[in-house]
């Protein structure tokens, strides 16, 4: 059963591993016959109706599999399996570009050029399990949009919607679950004064807000998830711009965050080198870890391949590279992806390593 992992398992027993984290996808599902929703995971399907909750019938033809299967669609939320721990002590299921979603629709008239990176809307991402989005934002038409673009500026041809569009998504997501924690990291292209400091006032977003003046400056530990839920500080926000900070407290995030390369030379085996905005990975300096786990371009059908043994040996390199510190974030595209028999869910086969020996 742990065979993607046997070269990880010297990992498990370094006597430093922090044993709780992460469990992205952990999700057993229970049933008996298969038919009528009744498939598990792993089974034969031919629709989606065949599969039990939260499974969905996909295939990967990519990994030489045509015949469909019960796939879990669902991340499994960390704090499910242990709560109260520090926030920086959970892996948390971040997707990137989490806007940029295949069915979107283009601005009237315009015919949109450029990469999607997500399969579904941020609101079946966090119903799903996703509990970071990184998101590109940038002033257009007068308002603040998600947008893919160069050059800091975006084009009606690369624009996807106002951001404040997704942020209420979040914030409905947020109001109907008190208990969870959601991080937002913005690829910050905002000139506006004071522009992202409205948005998210104008989202509804500021009752939830992380005060930057609590978060840990030196490496330490984050307040738990419990005094992060009790005092409502639900919503953790990081900026690429610096000097936002000062102006308008939004968390600088490579201040509080290391990160690898993203885009190809984040995918490349054996290496995890550090992105050049970030410290060294095993600086201790910062306590949170995104590790990036995407092609520089996204391909939807490759994506099921990408997620299975690539990504978790990538979490092994990664996890040595920061001295021995699981990733808090990892960052994919097309998150909902298919795990094969021998591979059945990359962090599910890493909670259950770190558990089960
Ligand atoms: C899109 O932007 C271009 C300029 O970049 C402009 O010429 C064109 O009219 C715009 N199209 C629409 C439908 O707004």
């Amino acid at each position: 059963m742990l065979s993607c992992f046997s070269d990880h398992r010297s990992l498990c027993r370094a006597p430093t591993i922090p044993f709780l984290f992460l469990l992205l996808f952990y999700l057993f599902n229970i049933s008996i016959s298969c038919s009528d929703g009744t498939c598990q995971l792993l089974e034969s399907c031919s629709a989606s109706t065949d599969c039990g909750r939260s499974l969905y019938c996909g295939n990967c033809p990519a990994l030489g599999k045509t015949q469909p299967i019960c796939t879990r669609g669902q991340a499994t939320i960390p704090t499910a399996f242990i709560g109260g721990l520090p926030f920086n002590k959970y892996s948390w299921l971040v997707t990137h570009n989490s806007f940029s979603i295949v069915d979107a629709p283009p601005l009237p008239g315009v015919q949109r050029l450029t990469f999607y990176n997500q399969e579904d809307t941020v609101t079946n991402q966090l119903l799903n399990g996703v509990r970071g989005l990184m998101l590109d934002m940038y002033d257009f038409e007068a308002d603040i949009w998600l947008c893919h673009s160069f050059r800091g500026q975006c084009f009606n041809f690369t624009a996807f919607q106002p951001a404040i569009n997704t942020l209420k998504e979040v914030e409905s997501f947020l109001s109907q679950n008190p208990t969870e924690i959601v991080t937002i990291i913005i690829e910050d292209y905002v000139h506006a004064p004071k522009g992202l400091t409205k948005l998210f006032a104008n989202a509804g977003l500021d009752k939830y807000w992380f005060p930057v003046s609590k978060m840990p400056k030196k490496g330490e530990d984050w307040p738990t998830v419990n005094e992060m839920v009790q005092a409502n500080h639900r919503l953790l926000v990081f900026t690429s711009v610096a000097s936002k900070e000062a102006e308008e407290g939004i968390a600088y995030q490579w201040k509080y965050m290391v990160e690898n390369e993203a885009g190809d030379p984040g995918v490349k085996p054996g290496s995890c080198p550090n992105r050049k905005e970030s410290k060294p990975l095993n600086s201790r300096s910062a306590s949170l870890f995104l590790m990036n786990y995407f092609p520089t371009y996204p391909v939807e059908n490759e994506a099921c391949k990408e997620h299975s043994t690539p990504l978790a040996e990538m979490v092994g390199t990664c996890y040595k590279a920061a001295g021995h510190v699981m990733p808090n974030f990892v960052a994919v595209n097309y998150y909902m992806v298919l795990r094969d028999k021998s591979c059945r869910g990359v962090m599910e086969e890493v909670f259950l390593m770190i558990w089960i020996e």
